[in-house]
């Protein structure tokens, strides 16, 4: 029988500053009825620590995912860090988090596929399980979002927040990833992009004073790409696996706006009890979202359950995993 590779821990970490809806109304013409109805966002977590960037989120997260799984770092082969906030833009975030949670034997590196990020790290590292040459590989997703957030603009400074969450993968014959569609379609990214900072415009006095260097969307164009391909890349990996809706005990959708999230959740036949959602407590932590999805709802999930992924972010990128669960609540 192929080799599988299963979520077999999860750790997560969201700082403990909560900036609420009532606060932003104090910062920019918006108001908590608004951001409620249009995202389902109640209030978002921000990292204030002085010079601490994501990997200080994702190692909080994998020293959890350790002590749960009850190993050391220095078992782990690889790591691969899905960000889209590297702490630095050239030094790899992953390397610096291998070595400070003592994964000396590891090799580790960075994914960057904006909101997809995780679930392309999570079917990019089960390969390496399914080879059969790697046996401890950890997928750990993050975003300081806060980062990147022009807090004088309302269209994006109500909807992200920051937070990280990490899986460990390992072998198995029964249980781990079953089944995975990625898409890419480079033609999104006009509707959601940093203008500047890279190397088609790197930065100047120029860039930094018209704000390049901020997240620019084009919220309504991103949505209704969003809401069509995160539901038809959902309803087509149950029906090639042929899944029908009661097999599926967890929809583990992108925390994007809780109207992408019920749009999914209908097309595939499912209802809100099946949904896992925290977007009202964290809004998008972009790499963060899926694995803090099942970092909150771990103790409700059983060894057998049918869990499908999905995701949609810039690029654009998205895609969807169908996974069986590989263990009971402790
Ligand atoms: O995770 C990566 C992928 N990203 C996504 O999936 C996000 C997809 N997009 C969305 O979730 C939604 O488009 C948003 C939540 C970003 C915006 O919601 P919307 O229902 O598409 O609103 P809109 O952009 O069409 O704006 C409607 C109105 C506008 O006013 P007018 O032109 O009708 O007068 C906006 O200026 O709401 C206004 N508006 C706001 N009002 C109060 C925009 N932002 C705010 C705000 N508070 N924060």
């Amino acid at each position: 029988m192929a080799v599988k590779a299963a979520i077999t821990s999860v750790g997560g970490y969201v700082p403990e500053y909560r900036l609420t809806n009532q606060i932003l109304e104090s910062m920019v013409d918006t108001n908590d009825e608004w951001i409620t109805s249009r995202t389902g966002i109640k209030e978002r977590r921000i990292l204030k620590e002085e010079g601490a960037g994501t990997s200080f989120m994702a190692i909080k997260a994998i020293e959890e995912l350790l002590e749960k799984r009850g190993i050391e770092g220095s078992e782990i082969d690889l790591v691969i860090c899905s960000t889209t906030t590297p702490d630095m833009p050239v030094a790899s975030t992953a390397a610096y988090i291998a070595t400070k949670i003592g994964a000396e034997n590891a090799f580790s590196f960075d994914l960057q596929s904006a909101c997809s990020g995780f679930l392309y790290g999570l079917v990019t590292g089960s390969q390496f399980i399914e080879t059969g040459k790697h046996k401890k590989v950890i997928v750990v997703g993050g975003d300081k979002m806060s980062s990147i957030i022009d807090y004088s603009d309302r269209t994006t400074c109500v909807i992200f927040g920051d937070g990280a969450g990490a899986v460990l993968l390992e072998p198995s014959e029964e249980f781990g990833v079953q089944d995975s569609i990625l898409k890419s379609d480079g033609n999104g990214r006009e509707f959601l992009y940093i203008k500047s900072g890279g190397s088609m415009r790197p930065p100047t006095h120029e860039t930094v004073e018209n704000k390049e260097h901020f997240v620019h969307q084009e919220g309504q164009q991103v949505f209704k790409f969003a809401v069509t391909n995160m539901a038809n890349v959902s309803a087509k990996i149950m029906e090639r696996n042929g899944l029908v809706s009661d097999d599926i005990a967890y929809l583990v959708p992108h925390q994007a706006n809780k109207r992408i999230i019920d749009a999914t959740a209908n097309r595939m036949g499912i209802g809100p009890d099946k949904v896992m959602l925290n977007i009202h407590r964290y809004g998008n932590t972009t790499n963060g979202t899926l694995p803090l999805c099942l970092w909150d709802y771990e103790k409700e999930l059983k060894k057998g359950d049918n869990l499908i992924f999905s995701a949609f972010g810039g690029g654009f990128t998205w895609g969807s995993v169908y996974l069986k669960w590989a263990y009971n609540p402790s």
